[in-house]
């Protein structure tokens, strides 16, 4: 008999009930979500084919390059949310600030905030190379009924109600996690529905990848140019193999499958690293744990940072457990 295969829409009805007290708010966020990948990932399959290649000629708030589809995937996810009522605010990679978001009837009712990576991996976009999106959300601390403030934002990892990404890979797939494991669901172009293709997706304990990016070699820590040299020592099961997209959504979601470590460390060149907390390493290390794994900055857990500003950046250690507890006693030898 034919197994019957989950549409993530079947899937998100039937685990409402883990929600102790839910309206169905978070189910309905869920579902927003969905709708807004599958118009990004329209755009990004066609990006090859339309002028909206290169970059858009406007530098964001930290002075990167904006490419198009970084503006683009950015108004797409946040015109879902806004025109579906269903989160009070959103704050992006692409945003300077914070958005509050209010409606007539609404009045500030709705209790969840949203924190995204509209666009992950952007520079690969041009020589299509896979691309992401991250997502991370909360509940607000604030009184319901009154505008967002940062506050609702700054909100440490370990509170975050659900969190995922979406990898426009050579196929999309929507991985996500309410904290009840984390369930992959991979996107049937032909009619726009995404079935259920990896339920309970766990980090091997270890691995054999290790993902870097080594050109930086040079400006490194002495703890990870030491945890590197170890990766590529013949040694048991080492060397490891190197493996770098440079997109970090497509090099965790490789890693978790086949077992690896993804670092992104502070160097003498950026002092906090490059990833930023809020709407990268806080929704990843949410999802790695999750799935088993862990994520550190290399001497702590990331999801128990306290955070101070929107775009902050922090060093990222993520993986199969015992490959991020390696990496961490090489850091804590130079603590
Ligand atoms: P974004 O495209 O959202 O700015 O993120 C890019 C990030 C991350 O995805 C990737 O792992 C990392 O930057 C790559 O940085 P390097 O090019 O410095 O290795
Ligand atoms: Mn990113
Ligand atoms: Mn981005």
């Amino acid at each position: 008999m034919q197994r019957k295969t989950k549409t993530l829409g079947e899937f998100i009805i039937e685990n409402q009930a883990e929600f102790k007290y839910s309206s169905g708010e978070l189910s309905k966020l869920i579902n927003a979500i969905r709708l807004a990948a599958k118009v990004v990932n329209h755009e990004v399959n066609k990006a090859g084919l339309v002028d909206i290649l290169g970059a858009a000629g406007d530098t964001n708030v930290q002075g990167e390059n904006q490419q198009k589809l970084d503006v683009l995937a950015n108004e797409k996810f946040i015109q879902t949310l806004k025109n579906r009522e269903i989160v009070c605010g959103i704050a992006s990679e692409e945003e300077d600030d914070f958005i509050s978001i209010n409606s007539q009837d609404k009045q500030h009712q709705n209790k969840y905030v949203v924190l995204i990576d509209p666009l992950d991996g952007s520079s690969n976009i041009d020589v299509n190379v896979s691309v992401g999106t991250i997502f991370s959300i909360y509940r607000r601390v604030t009184d319901i009924g009154s505008p967002v403030t940062l506050e609702d934002f700054l909100q440490p990892g370990i509170r975050q109600v659900a969190a995922g990404y979406i990898i426009y890979g050579t196929s999309t797939m929507l991985v996500y996690t309410t904290g009840h494991g984390v369930n992959g669901f991979t996107l049937n172009p032909a009619i726009g529905t995404f079935y259920l293709s990896h339920p309970d997706m766990k980090f091997p304990e270890t691995g054999k990848i290790y993902s870097i990016n080594e050109g930086n070699y040079i400006h490194f820590p002495q703890g990870v140019k030491d945890y590197i040299k170890y990766c590529q020592m013949e040694e048991g099961d080492r060397p490891y193999t190197s493996r770098y997209i440079g997109s970090l959504v497509s090099d965790v979601h490789r890693n978790m499958i086949k077992g690896g470590i993804y670092i992104y460390p502070k160097s003498s060149l950026n002092s906090d690293g490059k990833l930023r907390l809020l709407y990268e390493c806080n929704p990843m290390a949410f999802l790695a744990e999750q799935a088993g794994g862990k994520a550190s900055d290399g001497y702590g857990r990331i999801m128990e940072i306290h955070p101070t500003e929107l775009h902050q950046r922090v060093p990222f250690f993520c993986g199969s457990p015992k490959m991020v507890e390696q990496a961490e006693s090489f850091m804590a030898k130079y603590a």
